[in-house]
């Protein structure tokens, strides 16, 4: 679409604030032969979005980036050379787009951060950096969108190492994307799921609609790692999503089973340099299988795609704001709050 104008969001001073997300008028991408032009419809916001505009997002961001990561979209060109996708193909984009299977390497091809992501009209990807919806998918943009980041992550840390089995004991903490997505994951799986939150309120929600096992509401009970023992008769979970950091990661040993697998993923809690602890030693004390887990590759976000469209998950989509410089703003303000119950959206267009 040579000099077809877009609308396209850039933060235009990183660690400012949201109010620097700033909307320009550019030109649609061109492709090459081997890329495809999408046109975006729905983008999911994680906490990583949210970091970015504040400056506390630990790894390296590109000046003046369009930010975020998952998209949902529906592809309008394909390149000559492109084999497996069609105009009109629904596809999600692969937060990393070098890593296609086993471990990232770097964190530098990741959207929205290093390098441009999909805050925008139109997004060019190279085939290899999209994964087409397949065949049953019922699910809306929004909740294809909030596969990209959180699904691939939780899938890394459920199956990512030593797999997830049915009757395993999973633990998530607060309620936001990442934990939502993991709690619909391992219900589906077969799991007994807790989950940790700041409010009943949210607890209770979480329970109706996605069927946790137990809630433990963390103000409450700033022993929760104490309650978790009590709710497996002090076996422990055998899984944890451990999306605070050097703040939770004690508790998050005491709360694991022997053997446990602890997976690293957020930093959501922070502690003062002398109240950190000493997780290499803790790990030791439970033969506990503390391990980083860097968002996941494109096989890792087929597969979790194909497990959600198969087993008919629609991933928790709390609030879907209009793609505009207010409802963009909004949006990025109801994230930050933390209000939210899973994924906050921004609709690009029907
Ligand atoms: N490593 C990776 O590849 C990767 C991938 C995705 C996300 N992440 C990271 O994982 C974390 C979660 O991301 P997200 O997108 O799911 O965030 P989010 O949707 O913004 O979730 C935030 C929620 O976490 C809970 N929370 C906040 N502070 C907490 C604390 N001190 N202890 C326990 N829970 C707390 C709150 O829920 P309640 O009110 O219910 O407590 C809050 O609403 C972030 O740090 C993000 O950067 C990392």
């Amino acid at each position: 679409m040579p000099g077809k104008q877009q609308t396209t969001f850039r933060l235009s001073e990183k660690g400012a604030s949201i109010k620097a997300l700033k909307s320009q008028k550019e030109n649609v991408g061109e492709i090459d032969k081997y890329e495809v032009l999408i046109k975006v419809k729905s983008v999911a916001l994680n906490y990583r979005d949210y970091a970015i505009t504040t400056g506390v997002y630990p790894f390296p961001v590109k000046k003046n980036v369009v930010p975020c990561s998952d998209m949902c979209g529906e592809i309008v060109q394909v390149g000559s050379e492109v084999k497996d996708l069609k105009k009109g193909d629904k596809v999600i984009s692969n937060f990393m787009q070098n890593t296609l299977y086993g471990p990232c390497t770097d964190w530098h091809s990741g959207l929205g951060g290093p390098q441009d992501g999909v805050l925008q009209e139109y997004v060019v990807l190279p085939e290899q950096g999209v994964v087409k919806l397949p065949e049953g998918d019922k699910m809306t943009n929004a909740e294809a969108a909030s596969l990209v980041c959180t699904g691939v992550t939780v899938w890394n840390a459920l199956y990512g190492n030593m797999p997830l089995k049915p009757g395993h004991t999973v633990l998530m903490l607060g309620t936001g994307g990442v934990s939502i997505t993991a709690l619909q994951v391992a219900h589906a799986a077969g799991c007994k799921t807790i989950i940790t939150s700041s409010s009943d309120e949210k607890l209770k929600t979480v329970k109706e609609k996605y069927g946790v096992t137990h809630g433990i509401n963390y103000k409450k009970f700033p022993k929760w790692d104490e309650e978790v023992l009590k709710l497996t008769n002090g076996h422990g979970a055998d899984f944890i999503i451990e999306t605070g950091g050097i703040g939770t990661i004690e508790q998050s040993v005491n709360a694991g089973a022997y053997g446990a697998i602890i997976s690293v993923i957020g930093f959501l809690a922070n502690v003062p340099p002398e109240k950190r602890p000493d997780v290499a030693a803790l790990a030791l004390s439970k033969g506990a299988n503390v391990r980083g887990v860097m968002v996941g590759s494109r096989q890792q976000l087929e597969e979790v795609t194909r497990f959600a469209v198969v087993n008919d998950i629609h991933l928790a989509v709390d609030k879907e704001f209009p793609f505009s410089d207010s409802g963009v703003i909004q949006a990025y303000e109801h994230l930050a709050k933390q209000g939210h119950i899973g994924k906050v959206c921004i609709k690009v267009c029907d």
